[in-house]
C-alpha cells in the first residue's frame, strides 16, 4: 500500500483501452489511451466482439505503459479503478477481471466507477490541475451535459461533502449526438469517427444553407420505457423527465439522408470513399486538407448546416435546464465536447448570460482513465469499495432521475 494517494484507473468500456495513474484525483501522473479506431473503421461502428478481444490485447501493455509513465510500481498504489457500466458487457468485462485481480494480488481496494460519472470528472480534474489541486465553484450545483458517441444525458450534480449527488434531467430518446456525427460522416463517405471530420469540414461551409429544424419530443411515444438505440445506453425511464429537456437526433440524421437522395449526393460520397480511404486497413491515409478538395459547395454547406443544427439544439436545451433547475455554471464534457463550433458557441452564451461554462482539455473529453481515477477518488475517501463479486453492468445509471 502506497500511502499517497495514488489509484491506477482501467477503462475499457468500449473502444479505447486506458489506463491512468492519478494523485489524490487532481493530479495525473500518467494516462495511456489504446485507440481500437484502425479496427472499427472499416465497419463504420464498433463491432462489440472485435472490441473485447482488442482490450484482452491491450490491457496488459497499456497498464505498464500506465505504471512506466508514472515511474511506479504496483505496491506504490493504494486503490485500484475500474469502469463497472455503462458499456459494452464484453468489453466492459476485460477491465474489471484485470483490475479485480490486480487489487486481490496487492492486497489494496477495488473502486467501481460509472462512465457517465467519469465524464464529469474530466472536468472537474481539468479545473484541479489547472488550479493546483483547487476546485472551482465548491458547493454550488451544476448542470452537465454528457455528450458522446453513446450518452446525451443532462444531469443536476451537486456536491456534497467531498462527494457527488447526480440527478438525469434529461437525455436522448433515441440516437446519442455523437452517434448522429458518425452516422452522417459515413453516409457522406467521410472517416470513422465522423465528429473530427465533421468539425473540420464544417469551417468551410454555410451553416445557413440547409434549415434543419428540431421539433418538440413527444413524450408519450416513448413512455414504453424502450432503451434508446445507443451503443452504451442507459435504460433511465423517460416517463418523469421534462420533455423540454429530451433530445432526438435520428430524425436529423434520416434528413441528412433525404437531403443527400433528393441532390443525387451518394455516387459523389462513395467516390469520395474510394479516393480517401484505399483499402480497408488504411483507414486513415486521407487528411483533411485532402476530405475538403473531395467536398463540392453544396456537401460543405450540408455539413456546417448538419453541424450547426445540433449545437443550437445542445445549446438551446442545456441553458434552458440550467435556467429551470438554477444550476450555477455548467459543464460539457464527452466526446462531442471536443468539438469547436460546440464550445465557442457554449462559451459565447455563458458570457451572455454572465454564466460559467468549462470543458475538459481535448484528451480529457474523448474517453480516458484519468476521469475514472479522479471519479474514484471522493469514493476511496469515503471508503466506498466494490465487492469482490463485482461485475459488469451494460445499462448502469448514474443517479436518480426527475425534474
Ligand atoms: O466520449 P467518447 O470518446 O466515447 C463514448 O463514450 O462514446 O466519444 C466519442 C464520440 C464519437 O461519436 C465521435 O464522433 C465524437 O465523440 N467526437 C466528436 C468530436 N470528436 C469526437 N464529435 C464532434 N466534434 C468533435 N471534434
Ligand atoms: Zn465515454
Amino acid at each position: 500500500m502506497g500511502g499517497k494517494g495514488l489509484i491506477l484507473a482501467i477503462e475499457s468500456s468500449c473502444d479505447e483501452t486506458a489506463a491512468a495513474i492519478v494523485e489524490r484525483g487532481s493530479h495525473t501522473l500518467a494516462s495511456v489511451v489504446a485507440s481500437q479506431i484502425a479496427t472499427h473503421a472499416r465497419y463504420g461502428g464498433v463491432v462489440p466482439e472485435l472490441a473485447s478481444r482488442e482490450h484482452l490485447r491491450a490491457v496488459v501493455p497499456v497498464v505498464r505503459a500506465a505504471l512506466e509513465q508514472a515511474s511506479v510500481t504496483l505496491k506504490d498504489l493504494d486503490a485500484i479503478a475500474v469502469t463497472s457500466g455503462p458499456g459494452l458487457a464484453g468489453a466492459l468485462l476485460v477491465g474489471i477481471t484485470y483490475a479485480k485481480a490486480l487489487a486481490y494480488a496487492q492486497k489494496i481496494p477495488l473502486i467501481a466507477v460509472n462512465h457517465l460519472e467519469g465524464h464529469i470528472h474530466a472536468v472537474l480534474l481539468n479545473e484541479r490541475e489547472q488550479q493546483n489541486g483547487q476546485q472551482a465553484a465548491k458547493d454550488e450545483p451544476a448542470l452537465a451535459l454528457v455528450v458522446s458517441g453513446g450518452h446525451t444525458h443532462l444531469y443536476l450534480a451537486r456536491p456534497a461533502h467531498g462527494s457527488w449527488t447526480y440527478k438525469l434531467v434529461g437525455r436522448t430518446v433515441d440516437d446519442a449526438a455523437g452517434e448522429a456525427y458518425d452516422k452522417v460522416a459515413k453516409l457522406l463517405g467521410l472517416g470513422y469517427p465522423g465528429g473530427p471530420w465533421i468539425d473540420a469540414l464544417a469551417l468551410h461551409g454555410n451553416p445557413r444553407a440547409v434549415p434543419f429544424a428540431f421539433s418538440r419530443i413527444k413524450t408519450k411515444i416513448h413512455l414504453g420505457g424502450k432503451p434508446p438505440r445507443t451503443k452504451a445506453a442507459t435504460t433511465a425511464p423517460i416517463a418523469n423527465l421534462d420533455p423540454r429537456f429530451l433530445f432526438s437526433f435520428s430524425g436529423i440524421k434520416t434528413a441528412v439522408l433525404r437531403y443527400v437522395e433528393l441532390h443525387n449526393l451518394r455516387p459523389e460520397a462513395e467516390a469520395r470513399r474510394e479516393a480517401l480511404f484505399t483499402g480497408v486497413d488504411a483507414p486513415a491515409k486521407a487528411t483533411i486538407e485532402d476530405a475538403v478538395a473531395a467536398c463540392d459547395e453544396q456537401t460543405l454547406d450540408l455539413i456546417a448546416s448538419f453541424q450547426h443544427a445540433v449545437v443550437g439544439d445542445l445549446l438551446k436545451k442545456t441553458f434552458a435546464a440550467q435556467e429551470s433547475l438554477g444550476a450555477s455554471r455548467i459543464l460539457v464534457t464527452g466526446g462531442v465536447a471536443a468539438n469547436r463550433e460546440l464550445r465557442a458557441r457554449f462559451t459565447a452564451e455563458a458570457a451572455r448570460r454572465n454564466l460559467a461554462v468549462a470543458f475538459p482539455r481535448l484528451d480529457l473529453s474523448t474517453d480516458n482513465a484519468a476521469m475514472i481515477a479522479a471519479a474514484a477518488w471522493p469514493r476511496f475517501e469515503a471508503g466506498e469499495f466494490a465487492p469482490a463479486n463485482l461485475s459488469a453492468d451494460p445499462s448502469l445509471a448514474l443517479g436518480s432521475a426527475g425534474a
